[in-house]
């Protein structure tokens, strides 16, 4: 039955592929929203697809925070920097959540793991373009933000839209603005329908999904069922040819629609 599973979790990375336009993808077995250890077995899946995809030499790596950058952080292995000189900054600023998931944290954990650089970057949430703008000037923002812009790989999560904005304790006012316009998704700070538009972007300093362009290598990681719609919504938006490593949960509530 192990070997069956194994060629049916196979199939189904071929299909959502296709169906997601993807350039590769990893399923593990599980729903993480019933079981928190998937969360693991997806690091450990990054973590294989890092060692495989990641260029040789001088690599800037952008990641975001929250539980499943966490778990991935928790889960590189000690030599995926033997072959290569290593720097994690976050992708973008924005420190509304707990300490343990906060970019920041990924960022330096992944570091000391990897015996790799890490580039901080101490933002609260920001409430308005015109702060950002001033911080924007502030010599320690702009040397991170400037790794930020040259950075060649990126390790993101997708998120659903509401459970953000719950956990962000975003206003009420702009919660209503997302229900509105049926965010479904969240990702780098920007909230998108089920047909791919951005229907809202948090203000920020970092990158957002146009950057991802520019980059050698883009993954996602994302699993569960409560995430296939944002996930769905999220490859509509005109992508950067990306990864995706998730769980069965989220796979076929996909694929059985
Ligand atoms: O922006 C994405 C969220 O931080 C995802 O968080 O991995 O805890 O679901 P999560």
């Amino acid at each position: 039955p192990l070997v069956e599973n194994l060629a049916g979790i196979r199939k189904k990375e071929s299909l959502l592929k296709a169906r997601l336009g993807l350039r590769g993808c990893q399923i593990v077995p599980g729903d993480c929203d019933d079981r928190p250890d998937v969360k693991t077995s997806m690091g450990k899946a990054t973590d294989e697809l890092l060692r495989q995809q990641l260029p040789a030499g001088e690599s800037i790596v952008a990641v975001m925070g929250g539980t499943t950058m966490a778990a991935v952080a928790g889960t590189l292995s000690e030599t995926l920097a033997d072959n290569r000189q290593l720097t994690f900054v976050p992708a973008r600023g924005g420190m509304g959540e707990s300490p343990a998931i906060q970019a920041n944290t990924v960022c330096a954990r992944m570091a000391e793991v990897t015996d790799s650089h890490y580039q901080a970057l101490y933002l609260p949430e920001l409430s308005s373009e015109s702060t950002s703008s001033s911080l924007r000037r502030e010599p320690m923002i702009a040397k991170t933000l400037n790794m930020i812009d040259h950075a060649n790989v990126a390790i993101h999560c997708v998120a659903d839209a509401m459970a953000m904005a719950k956990r962000r304790q975003m206003p009420d006012e702009d919660t209503a603005v997302l229900e509105q316009r049926h965010a479904v998704g969240e990702a780098f700070g920007d909230f998108f329908d089920q047909d791919g538009q951005i229907v809202y972007r948090v203000p920020k300093l970092g990158l957002s999904i146009a950057d991802l362009d520019r980059m050698d290598l883009v993954v996602a990681v994302a699993g569960g069922h409560s995430k296939a719609a944002a996930v769905e919504a999220y490859f509509q938006i005109p992508p950067a040819e990306s990864f995706l490593v998730t769980d069965e949960g989220l796979a076929d509530t996909i694929l059985k629609k």
